[in-house]
């Protein structure tokens, strides 16, 4: 009869040994599953901020140029960049996104190259995205098994279709879709909606790595706490439009929570740092991605669109500002009813073409449709741009600055808590 002890110390034996089996046996198939799992192709950065080394605005011997959407127009980016004097040692170049696409494809490649190779300060762009997306997706299907032959046979096959006439490649991909059963796995692979071999893939598949590896590092969102400013692609909203702007869920309704004293003039800049922050992680719509990637306008029903109909969010976001009447309770009381206890902060975008130059009091549109043989434009920030033009401010207004309809908007916008921007712009 062998003993209790003997019988619990085999059980143990065996069942650790079943669990190492279980383990082993599980992770192997782990690793078999996952190399045919889809990877995240978005690989979003979501939030990233700039320090005041990275954003320079009380320096006299420096400037920020922040230029409108680029896609690809790369000749007229450089007429831009020579038109405001850019000198790298003492500008910082930022970009609002959408650098590559919709323009000449050389173009793209000639921008990316730039802004890759000087590790130029950017914000991802709804065109960015879909770049890194398929690249993202191509580096997969080459780690596929047979995937590299395919896309080498799927190619060799559309130039083939072209010769024989055919110059539609959603039409192409569809009738393979539908025919090409022997590869029907393969075409599975292809997220709905993707288009095969369209611009956005063949500056996904020409990139070098490092190009690849820049586009992937450029966050959706800014974030600039000492100029209270936030940089983003196409839009930020500061409350729910799905509640009224003085409910207590919305960030600009209360001052935030601070858990130890700090000397006046700190505490505002922390209070001011926080709510920020919030408006970034706590308005819903600002942490989808898409959202800042692609939102025009918003709905009656309170959605985001992307398309042109709906309230532009620059309107609402400039209501919800009119609201701010800072921290102390005093100034809320001179205000007005509606009041707020916060500070305004400035965006600064871009993807609007069809709205063209949009300059607010706390929002900077920049995208002035370049691509669409409208202009390229850049807003110059600084203590030097103040110290350069300080004597030159009556005769600014040489026309520069138009909005889409041919208004002429001031070339010298105020920005910010007390400072003002330049505008330069370039005819393309
Ligand atoms: C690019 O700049 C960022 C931020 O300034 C820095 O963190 C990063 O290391 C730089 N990348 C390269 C490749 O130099």
């Amino acid at each position: 009869m062998q003993s209790p002890r003997l019988m619990l110390a085999y059980s143990a034996l065996s069942i650790s040994i079943l669990y190492l089996l279980y383990n082993w046996a599980s992770r192997s198939s782990g690793t078999w599953l996952s190399s045919h799992r889809p990877p995240d192709f978005s690989r979003y950065v979501s939030l990233d901020s700039l320090s005041v080394e990275q954003f320079p605005l009380d320096d006299v011997d420096k400037r920020v140029v922040i230029v409108g959407d680029i896609h690809g127009m790369f000749d007229e980016f450089q007429s831009l960049l020579a038109k405001v004097s850019y000198n790298p040692v003492s500008d910082t170049l930022i970009s609002v996104g959408d650098i590559v696409a919709k323009g000449p494809h050389a173009g793209s490649m000639s921008v990316l190259d730039f802004m890759a190779a000087h590790n130029i300060t950017a914000v991802r762009g709804n065109h960015d995205q879909k770049v890194i997306e398929w690249r993202t997706w191509l580096e997969w299907i080459h780690t596929l098994p047979g995937g590299s032959d395919w896309l080498v046979h799927v190619q060799e096959r559309w130039d083939k279709a072209q010769e024989h006439g055919a110059d539609d490649v959603e039409e192409w991909v569809e009738e393979q879709v539908r025919h090409d059963k022997k590869h029907s796995k393969w075409w599975k692979r292809i997220p709905e909606g993707w288009q095969l071999f369209g611009d956005h893939y063949r500056i996904a598949e020409e990139m070098t790595h490092e190009q690849y590896l820049y586009m992937v590092r450029r966050p959706v969102r800014l974030h600039v706490p000492h100029a209270h400013t936030f940089i983003v692609h196409a839009g930020v909203l500061a409350s729910d439009p799905n509640y009224k702007p003085g409910n207590k869920r919305q960030p600009l309704s209360h001052i935030p929570t601070l858990y130890e004293p700090y000397a006046d003039q700190e505490r505002t800049s922390i209070l001011r740092r926080l709510q920020e922050l919030a408006i970034l992680k706590e308005v819903p719509q600002n942490l989808i991605p898409w959202v800042t990637l692609n939102m025009r306008g918003v709905l009656d029903d309170n959605t985001v669109t992307r398309k042109k109909d709906g309230t532009p969010w620059a309107e609402l976001y400039k209501k919800d500002m009119k609201r701010c009447a800072g921290f102390e309770s005093k100034d809320l009381k001179k205000k007005k009813k509606g009041s707020l206890p916060c500070h305004p902060a400035t965006v600064v975008y871009g993807h609007a073409a069809s709205r063209g130059l949009d300059i607010n009091r706390w929002t900077f549109g920049l995208d002035s449709g370049c691509v669409y043989n409208r202009r390229m434009t850049a807003l110059v920030l600084g203590a030097k741009v103040a110290r350069d033009s300080s004597d030159t401010i009556e005769d600014e207004f040489d026309g520069e600055a138009v909005d889409i309809d041919g208004n002429i908007i001031s070339s010298r916008p105020k920005f910010g808590d007390k400072g003002h921007g330049r505008i330069y712009s370039v005819s393309c």
